[in-house]
């Protein structure tokens, strides 16, 4: 059972089960990665809220250029793309060899070298210089809170989004809890998260106060310098910035991530937004799946994951085993591959929505993207997964915990190991009902993404911020929050109490033995004599 006719509905529904807008707003959403994945499941919410009479102006380095969608104004930044080529990030994700260090340094050069593009373009200056310029919201990518300079410079609130789990200074904001054993941070990539050791244990804390201190101290100083270079000189610090943020959208869900002690001003949109509409396959990609009465399997690694980063080796394992199964193959991969067999369909783009749809698609070939894990089980197809970076491994480690698919190394890939994991996947079928199970519970929304996302964006216009669901804990010191003080005087009033008790015991028991000396025989005159 495939959910087409309900996710067709979707977007009707949004459109008329909302409460009536009051006025309309203008807003302004600035999403400055470069990463296809960052954007992608937001579009939706920027058509739905333009259609709904709001203006929305977008800063985005995936601007969608629909011109039907005439109160969307996209300013296109996607010469960021070109900045973090130049500084090889994708590369340095993947090579395994750097340290959180080195990877800091070039993200760093790179995210300011975009900062400088971005807000030197002549019609994000307007938006800084220009008084007549005006915005009712912003929403700005909670990855780093830059451009959260943006809701300072227009004295209105601002909403963060994210596509994945952010870091995690950005929960602690919101009053959400940041709790390194109860939900160790993913770039630790810790292989059982639910069962650490104390040296795991131990080394999470660790990171929390290391990260936290390299944030706070170093990085974001850092960026506060440059902002000010464009914001004025008056513009508060970045972390208060932060912590003024009223609301936070996160793409989370789960299925997909591990559940977390959030408040009420964190709204999770992570059941799919971006899923749209089917649309007809073209004729060739149509007919080639029709036509596979064995089944079909959908390979591809995502849109960072370019075929210049894959080895020769990792090249000939994928052509070789899929020359080996009896089953055709849709490859979409940005180059083309020699010597792939007949069976294999290799295109640099590929409608992958609509393919997974497919009664005959059986497998799909993943990196582990959340888009990707998630546009699969909506359909309840089963995967394996080949992470490269990022969060791709821990979504690919938890889609195997929970049983759906597989995951294979990307460096000791061979021919061999990818065709033995393929007849798994496709012989077994625990893996197809399990990632049917999934769906079930994917689909099942009490209010679909799309339509929470929109009303609280509204909210947040109406009631003009939403201070009344901030955390006491905002701005509480650590010692504070895990009562460190309270612990500390419990556990000395505990020793004191200890120690008064056993001086008491000691005392008691002298005064005993004193009693029952002097009561009895002259024991003491018996053991003069004795010494004597
Ligand atoms: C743009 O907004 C107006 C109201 O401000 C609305 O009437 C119109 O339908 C919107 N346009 C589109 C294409 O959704
Ligand atoms: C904090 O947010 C409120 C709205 O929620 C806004 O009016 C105010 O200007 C913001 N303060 C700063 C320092 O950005
Ligand atoms: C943070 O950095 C400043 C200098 O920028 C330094 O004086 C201060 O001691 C640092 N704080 C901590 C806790 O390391």
């Amino acid at each position: 059972m495939r959910p087409i006719p309900v996710v067709a509905l979707l977007f009707q529904f949004v459109l008329h089960h909302l409460p009536d807008l009051g006025d309309a707003a203008r807003i302004l959403a600035v999403i400055p990665s470069a990463s296809r994945s960052h954007h992608v499941p937001f579009q939706p919410l920027w058509r739905t809220l333009a259609s709904r009479g709001h203006r929305l102006t977008v800063i985005t380095t995936d601007p969608v250029r629909d011109p039907a969608a005439s109160n969307l104004t996209e300013v296109d930044i996607s010469h960021c793309y070109r900045i973090y080529d130049e500084h090889r990030v994708t590369e340095l994700f993947v090579d395994e060899t750097k340290s959180f260090g080195e990877i800091a340094a070039v993200l760093r050069v790179t995210f300011e070298e975009c900062h400088d593009y971005i807000l030197s373009l002549e019609e994000v200056q307007r938006f800084i210089h220009d008084d007549s310029v005006e915005f009712d919201l912003v929403m700005v990518e909670a990855q780093l809170p830059t451009m959260l300079a943006f809701a300072w410079r227009f004295r209105c609130p601002s909403i963060g989004i994210a596509s994945l789990e952010p870091a995690m200074q950005i929960h602690d904001s919101l009053g959400n809890l940041v709790h390194p054993v109860v939900n160790p941070d993913p770039n630790l990539n810790i292989e059982d998260d639910a069962r650490m050791g104390f040296w795991d244990r131990l080394k999470s804390a660790a990171y929390v106060m290391v990260y936290k201190l390299f944030v706070y101290n170093r990085s974001y100083p850092n960026y506060h310098a440059q902002m000010k270079r464009y914001f004025g000189n008056d513009l508060p610090d970045l972390r208060e910035l932060q912590d003024n943020i009223s609301m936070l959208f996160v793409g989370t869900h789960p299925l997909f991530h591990n559940m977390k002690l959030s408040n009420l001003n964190t709204i999770s949109v992570g059941g799919g937004m971006h899923i749209s509409p089917p649309k007809a396959l073209p004729l060739d990609l149509q007919k080639f799946l029709d036509e596979a009465e064995r089944g079909v399997i959908y390979f591809s690694l995502g849109s960072n994951v370019k075929a210049n980063l894959l080895t020769e080796s990792f090249k000939k394992a994928i052509t070789g085993a899929f020359a080996e199964i009896p089953y055709k193959v849709l490859l979409k991969m940005d180059d083309v591959l020699v010597d792939a067999s007949e069976n294999v369909l290799v295109r640099k783009w590929m409608p992958q929505q609509d393919i997974l749809r497919h009664k005959n698609v059986k497998l799909f070939i993943t990196q582990g993207g959340l888009q990707s894990l998630q546009e699969s089980v909506v359909n309840g197809i089963p995967l394996i997964g080949i992470p490269f970076f990022g969060d791709q491994i821990t979504n690919v480690n938890k889609m195997v915990k929970k049983g759906y698919g597989l995951k294979i190394n990307r460096r000791t890939i061979t021919k061999d190991i990818l065709v033995s994991a393929i007849k798994e996947v496709m012989d077994n079928p625990k893996y197809r009902e399990t990632a049917e199970l999934m769906g079930e519970i994917f689909r099942d929304e009490e209010i679909p993404s799309l339509q929470r996302a929109v009303y609280w964006t509204e909210y947040v216009i109406r009631h003009k911020g939403a201070k009344h669901l901030r955390s006491p804990s905002l701005g509480m010191p650590a010692w504070k929050f895990y009562m460190l003080d309270v612990l500390g005087f419990l556990f000395v009033t505990c020793l004191l109490v200890l120690m008064v008790f056993y001086y008491c015991v000691k005392m008691f028991c002298r005064l005993v033995r004193r009693l029952c000396c002097n009561g009895g025989r002259p024991r003491s005159n018996r053991s003069k004599i004795k010494r004597n």
